[in-house]
C-alpha cells in the first residue's frame, strides 16, 4: 500500500528518495512521485507505473535540492494517473504533500473551494489547498504549525502526511493519525517514512510518531510537538540494521526465500518460547480466571490463523470466536473487561485490525497481540504481545508469518489446555515434544519441492480450482486458495468438503482441479468420499495427506504424503506444501510473485 519517504540533509535529496522508494516497492503501488525544494521553489515530478519511469524523468530534469518528499501510490480515490499520484500540491506548488490513508470527508471539504482549482480526483489534494488557505504566508514557523493543526482538525479519516512548504526551504513536516510514520535520525540528515526499510541503509536510530504528533525535521534537528504545541521528548530506538536490510540471497523471489526460511524461524520461535510461556507474555492467573470470551481477530492470512486458533482453543470451556477485523469493528458482539481479544497481524499496522483493537480496548477488553513487527502500532497498543520474530516478510504473499502465527497458537493452546486442566501435565509434555519436531518435519516437506513442482506444472490450465478440507484442514484450504489467488491470479475457492454438494459441485467438470487436504484421522474417509464425488464428475484430484492407503491412492490423480506428525500440528505441514504449489504455478505462469498486481503488503486503509 502507499509508501512515504522524506529526506532533509546536506546532500542531494533525489538519490535518497529514490532508494527509499525502491525499498518500499514491496508494499505494492501503481505510480510514484517526488517533490524537491530547490531553495526557491518546490518542483514536482510524477510517473505512472514502475519506479524506473520516475527515475528516468528525474534524470532528464536533473532535479536539485537537499530537501524532498517521495511517495508511491496504491490507488484508492481516482484512477491510476499522473494527476492522481502524489505529491499533491496547492496552487503553484507552494504546499506539496504526500499522504497515506483515506480522508473520508474530502468531498465536503472541497466545497470550501472553487471546483476548478482541483487537478486530481484524490482525497488528498484538498489538504494541500486547505493548508495554503489557512497559513498566513508570513514565513513564521509557529504560524505554519498552527495552520497545519487547524486543517488536521477538519479532516475525518486516517492519514500519514509528509508536507513541504515553499516558505521553509530547509524543512519537512510529518504528522499522522491511524497510519504509521517513523522518523530516522541520521548524521546531518534526517528521514521520515512509512516504514524503516526506506532509510535503514543510512540510519538505524528511529523514533515513532504517535497520532496527532507533528514532527519538524531539518538537517540537524527533529522537533516533535503535540496538538498544543508542547515539545515532546521521544524515545529513540536502535533497530537491527541487518534484519531490516535483507536481499533475496540465491532465491529468485523473496517468497521462495521466506518459504525456505521456515524451519529456522519456527525452530527459533519454539526455542525462545518453550518454557514458561504464559509468564513470559505476562498472561497471569488473575486475567485468565476472569476471561469469559476470547475473540481472535485479523485480516486475510492472519484471519485464517485466527480461525485455526478458534478451532484449537475451542476445547477450552469458554466462548471462542474468530472474526475478520473488518467485520468485528462493525458488529454488536459482547465485549467487556472479561473479554480477551487476540489481534493477529504480521505488519502490526493493518488498519482494520488496529481499529478493532481500539474498539475492544475502549470496551475494557484485554488485548493480546501476535505480531511480527515488534515496534508496530498493534504491538505498542496491546496489553500482552507475542512476537513471532519471523524477520522481515517482504513478499506480499504471507508464508513464514502464517506458520509462526500457527506456532504461536499451538504453544498458547497447549499452555491454556494445561492451565484450564483440559490435559494432564504428562499430556502437556507430550504435546510440547511433538511441537519441537515441527521444524524438522517442515524441512522434510521442503526437501520434496521437486515433487510439488511437477504436480503444479500439470495443473497450470485448470479452471474452477477447489480446495477442500474439514475442520482444521478447512482452514488450510482457505489459506491455500488465497495464496493461489494472490500470486497466480487463478480463481480458487475453498470449501468445507461436506459443503460442496450443496451447490458448488455444479461447477465440477474435466477442467476442474480439486485439492483435498486430508490430515485428520477421524474424518479421513469422509473427506475422501467427497473427493470421490468430484472424481466421478471428471475433476482432477490432488490429495495432501499423511495416510497413504488404497483409498487415498484410489481417489487421487496426484498425492503428496506428509511426514507423520501430531494431528493438531500437521495442518501446518500441509500448508507448506500448498505454499510451494501456489509458488510453482505462479512461476510457470510468469507472474510477478513478490509484487502481485493490485495487492499491497501492508493494508493501512480501511
Ligand atoms: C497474505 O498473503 C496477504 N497478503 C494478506 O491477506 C495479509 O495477511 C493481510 O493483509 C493481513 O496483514 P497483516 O498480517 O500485516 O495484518
Amino acid at each position: 500500500m502507499c509508501g512515504i519517504i522524506g529526506f532533509v540533509g546536506n546532500e542531494s535529496a533525489c538519490s535518497f528518495l529514490l532508494s527509499g522508494l525502491e525499498k518500499l516497492e514491496y508494499r505494492g503501488y501503481d505510480s510514484a512521485g517526488v517533490a524537491i525544494h530547490d531553495g526557491k521553489k518546490i518542483n514536482i515530478l510524477k510517473a505512472k507505473g514502475k519506479l524506473a519511469e520516475l527515475g528516468k524523468k528525474i534524470e532528464a530534469k536533473n532535479l536539485i535540492g537537499n530537501v524532498g518528499i517521495g511517495h508511491m501510490r496504491w490507488a484508492t480515490h481516482g484512477k491510476v494517473s499522473e494527476e492522481n499520484s502524489h505529491p499533491q500540491s496547492s496552487l503553484n506548488n507552494k504546499i506539496a504533500l504526500v499522504h497515506n490513508g483515506i480522508i473520508e470527508n474530502y468531498l465536503e471539504l472541497k466545497n470550501e473551494f472553487d471546483k476548478n482549482i482541483f487537478v486530481s480526483d484524490t482525497d488528498t489534494e484538498v489538504i494541500a489547498h486547505l493548508i495554503y488557505k489557512y497559513y498566513d504566508w508570513t514565513g513564521i514557523l509557529d504560524n505554519f504549525i498552527d495552520a497545519v493543526y487547524f486543517v488536521l482538525k477538519k479532516l475525518k479519516g486516517s492519514y500519514a502526511l509528509a508536507i513541504m512548504c515553499e516558505d521553509f526551504k530547509d524543512k519537512i513536516f510529518a504528522v499522522k493519525k491511524d497510519s504509521p510514520l517513523v522518523i530516522g535520525i541520521g548524521e546531518n540528515k534526517n528521514f521520515v517514512a512509512s516504514d524503516i526499510s526506506a532509510f535503514i541503509k543510512y540510519t538505524n536510530e528511529v523514533c515513532y510518531l504517535n497520532d496527532n504528533e507533528l514532527a519538524v525535521l531539518d538537517e540537524k534537528n527533529i522537533n516533535i510537538f503535540d496538538e498544543n504545541k508542547n515539545v515532546l521528548e521521544k524515545k529513540v530506538f536502535s533497530v537491527d540494521k541487518e534484519v531490516n536490510n535483507l536481499g533475496k540471497g540465491n532465491y529468485d523471489s523473496f517468497m521462495l526465500k521466506e518459504i525456505f526460511e521456515q524451519p529456522k524461524v519456527i525452530k527459533n520461535f519454539l526455542i525462545d518460547n518453550s518454557e514458561n510461556f504464559l509468564d513470559e507474555i505476562n498472561l497471569d492467573e488473575k486475567i485468565l480466571d476472569e476471561v469469559e470470551r476470547i475473540y481472535l481477530i485479523g485480516c486475510g492470512t492472519a484471519y485464517y490463523a485466527c480461525l485455526m486458533g478458534e478451532k484449537i482453543l475451542s476445547k477450552l470451556n469458554l466462548f471462542v470466536s474468530a472474526q475478520p477485523a473488518s467485520e468485528f469493528r462493525y458488529s454488536d458482539l459482547v465485549l467487556n473487561k472479561k473479554s480477551l481479544v487476540i489481534v493477529v497481524s504480521q505488519s502490526g499496522e493493518t488498519a482494520d485490525s488496529l481499529a478493532a483493537l481500539r474498539i475492544a480496548k475502549k470496551n475494557g477488553a484485554k488485548i493480546l497481540s501476535i505480531v511480527n513487527v515488534r515496534e508496530s502500532s498493534i504491538a505498542r497498543e496491546s496489553d500482552f504481545v507475542i512476537n513471532i520474530n519471523a524477520g522481515p516478510e517482504i513478499s506480499v504473499a504471507s508464508t513464514k508469518a502464517f506458520s509462526l502465527m500457527l506456532s504461536a497458537f499451538y504453544i498458547l493452546s497447549c499452555c491454556l489446555y494445561k492451565y484450564f486442566k483440559i490435559i494432564s501435565h504428562n499430556e502437556f509434555l507430550d504435546l510440547k515434544n511433538d511441537l519441537k519436531e515441527i521444524p524438522e518435519l517442515v524441512e522434510k516437506v521442503l526437501k520434496q519441492h521437486e515433487k510439488i513442482k511437477s504436480v503444479a506444472e500439470k495443473y497450470l490450465l485448470s479452471k474452477n480450482i477447489f480446495y477442500l478440507g474439514r475442520n482444521l484442514d478447512y482452514v488450510i484450504a482457505l489459506e491455500g486458495a488465497l495464496k493461489l489467488k494472490e500470486i497466480a491470479y487463478l480463481n480458487a475457492q475453498a470449501y468445507p468438503s461436506g459443503e460442496l454438494k450443496h451447490g458448488p459441485i455444479a461447477l465440477i467438470d474435466e477442467s476442474s482441479l480439486i485439492v483435498g487436504i486430508v490430515t485428520q484421522k477421524n474424518i479421513f474417509d469422509k473427506t475422501l468420499g467427497n473427493l470421490e464425488e468430484c472424481k466421478a464428475r471428471d475433476g482432477k484430484i490432488f490429495v495432501i495427506t499423511q495416510y497413504e492407503n488404497e483409498n487415498s491412492k484410489d481417489a487421487a490423480d496426484d498425492i503428496f504424503i506428509l511426514p507423520e506428525c501430531n494431528q493438531i500440528f500437521i495442518p501446518l505441514l500441509a500448508n507448506i506444501c500448498l505454499q510451494l504449489f501456489a509458488y510453482y504455478i505462479a512461476k510457470n505462469l510468469g507472474r510477478d510473485i513478490d509484487k502481485p498486481k493490485n495487492l499491497a503488503k501492508s493494508v493501512t486503509v480501511e
